[in-house]
């Protein structure tokens, strides 16, 4: 159990007479010269019983028993109590840290199974920045679940399916180069699919309606609809290509996933899923489509079926099958929400894509709950959207002829530039390992860039900020870990943590009580999804070892003294390391 949890603990039991509901909680300080810990418990409930907060705080203290690991409790403003951990209490609950392979970091009460649909990029398009983000995020909130001790599946939703391969097949069929195919597939596969929507466009420009093109393009989707060989066969490659490029950038990233069930791996359930959604009639029939609206049970700003207008609200129903009888992105997903439920019986499942998306799960979400309410009762079901990576101009991030990022361009040019820093840093070390670290540094500058910021808002890609050594920064933190490894190597003997621990420089005792939050912020983390809480976290606890470091020497420091502050920099380090890994970066053991 955290300090927090065990603390929580011992406050419910101080106000279970006064407020047997009342479910108060022990927060970290937000300011340590008020204390370690605190709670606003005495404000909460002065109101509801109407009595005066700081003598209801008066009270509370009275009850609570905390002498085992506090000093006196303090009622600061307001009524706040402030609760200041004693020296013994942080030295005995370090040596636990230490010997804790968990870091500290509480079992769940109960393990959930959670399915993470993550990165799910097009067959036949480049994976460009904007899978980025999903790719990242949901390796890291991956990461973090399995590591609190959860079950996790990581699926892999690729676009394998839809309009877009009648255009890739005529183009397949006309004007495919196979020279170019076999050195960069997709790109071959983008510059065929361009060219034919390209003419098609130009087509409808000159004669409206149907054109020759635009008819080709039906009847080879409707030929590959309807399973004929030579279209499956011509499907199944440009699949198999687009994969293997997919695998190349994942193992670049060290990404994996445990199923890749793209949108065609539900093709045979879809009939039925638009059979039954017309049969319980949460589907009607709409100008020749098949639509859900509103059921009108919700406040309309609620309801993902409404949206408001000059003359009020009206109906924005979700379709579920297409007036030329196609099913759409919608039925594919409700028909991969029903056998998500049904294959693996999950708590809850995450769906990390970019907030363009927000209306289509909103109404997904809505439309399962009203098909299935046996089985929605029972799952989280959540839509984890970010925002845009913008170039310097503020605008959508693009090179500087126009075109989107290719990711894996985009990975390559971070291993490079790292490259370049770590050679003007580390002339003398051999190339191959400067190759190596530089691979580290650039991948990890390039995801912890993504995961720092609040993931709903945009960020400006800037190479310069975050490959820098200083600030809040993958290298930045990496080189702490660094620094901590070289004490390490500085020893003569081996580093054995001593059996009784002794803490008492408030530098000291500041960087224990650090670690300590470890444990507190990866729950609160997968609460609701933000990987870049542990990003800050990792940031002030790095903060916290330098001014650790330079106020307590180390190496020079004798006897017990050196053997607590190895102790504290062996456990910083393995925090520091756990928590970039739980992101997916790595640590350097030199730099
Ligand atoms: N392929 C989609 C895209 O690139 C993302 C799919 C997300 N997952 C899902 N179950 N809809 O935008």
């Amino acid at each position: 159990m955290t300090i927090s949890s065990l603390l929580t603990q011992r406050l419910r039991a101080a106000v279970a007479d006064l407020a047997p509901d009342a479910q108060p909680q022990v927060s970290a300080a937000s300011d340590s010269r008020f204390g370690d810990y605190q709670t606003n418990v005495a404000m909460v409930l002065a109101k509801a019983l109407r009595g005066n907060p700081r003598q209801l705080a008066q009270q509370i203290i009275g009850k609570l028993d905390v002498a085992d690991l506090c000093e006196t409790p303090e009622i600061a403003g307001a009524g706040f109590i402030n609760l200041r951990l004693r020296p013994e209490a942080v030295a005995a609950r370090f040596a636990e840290l230490a010997s804790d392979e968990r870091l500290g970091v509480p079992r769940p009460e109960r393990v959930k199974t959670i399915v993470v649909d993550f990165s799910s990029p097009n067959v036949a398009k480049p994976m460009h920045v904007g899978h980025i983000r999903s790719t990242i995020l949901g390796d890291a909130l991956a990461r973090i679940a399995e590591f609190i001790g959860h079950r996790t599946v990581r699926d892999n939703h690729i676009g394998d399916w839809g309009k877009q391969f009648g255009m890739l097949l005529v183009g397949w069929k006309t004007i495919l180069d196979q020279d170019a195919l076999a050195r960069d597939p997709i790109a071959e596969l983008e510059r065929v699919y361009k060219t034919i929507n390209g003419a098609i466009q130009d087509e409808k420009a000159g004669a409206p309606g149907e054109t020759p093109m635009g008819r080709a393009v039906s009847e080879e989707l409707l030929k590959l609809q309807s399973g004929d060989a030579e279209n499956l066969g011509i499907w199944r490659e440009m699949i198999r290509l687009s994969q293997a490029q997919f695998d190349s950038v994942y193992g670049q990233l060290g990404v994996r996933f445990d199923f890749t069930h793209g949108e065609s791996f539900y093709n045979e359930w879809l009939a039925a899923v638009i059979a039954s959604l017309r049969e319980r009639d949460i589907a009607t029939a709409s100008e020749g489509a098949l639509c859900v609206f509103s059921d009108r049970s919700g406040k309309p700003e609620d309801d993902p079926f409404l949206i408001k207008d000059q003359d009020g609200w009206r109906d924005n129903p979700a379709m579920v099958q297409k007036s030329d009888g196609a099913a759409n992105y919608t039925t594919t997903d409700l028909a991969t929400l029903e056998y998500r439920m049904k294959t693996w019986s999950p708590d809850e499942i995450v769906y990390v894509t970019d907030g363009r998306q927000q209306l289509h799960f909103r109404q997904l979400f809505a439309v399962f709950r009203r098909w299935h309410p046996e089985l929605a009762g029972s799952v989280r079901l959540a839509h984890v959207w970010f925002g845009s990576i913008l170039g310097a101009d503020g605008k959508p991030f693009k090179t500087r002829t126009g075109e989107t990022i290719r990711l894996s361009d985009l990975l390559d040019e971070a291993e490079e530039r790292a490259l370049k820093l770590v050679s003007e840093k580390n002339p003398e070390l051999p190339e191959e390992e400067r190759r190596e670290i530089a691979r580290i540094v650039g991948l990890g500058a390039v995801k912890y860039a993504d995961l720092l910021p609040n993931r709903q808002s945009d960020y400006v890609f800037s190479w310069d900020k975050m490959l820098s050594f200083q600030g809040n920064t993958a290298p930045y933190l990496q080189y702490s870990y660094v620094r901590i490894r070289s004490i390490f190597r500085k020893l003569d003997e081996p580093f054995a943590t001593p059996a009784r621990i002794e803490l008492t420089e408030a530098a000291e005792l500041g960087l224990a009580k650090k670690l300590f939050h470890f444990g507190d912020v990866l729950p609160q983390v997968l609460d609701d999804y933000r990987p870049n809480v542990l990003a800050n976290y990792l940031f002030e606890l790095a903060n916290t070892f330098h001014s650790f470091y330079e106020a307590c020497p180390v190496l020079k420091a004798e006897g017990a003294t050196r053997a607590n502050r190895l102790a504290l920099c062996e456990v910083t380090g393995r925090v520091l390391q756990r928590g970039l890994g739980l992101l997916g970066i790595e640590a350097p053991e030199r730099m």
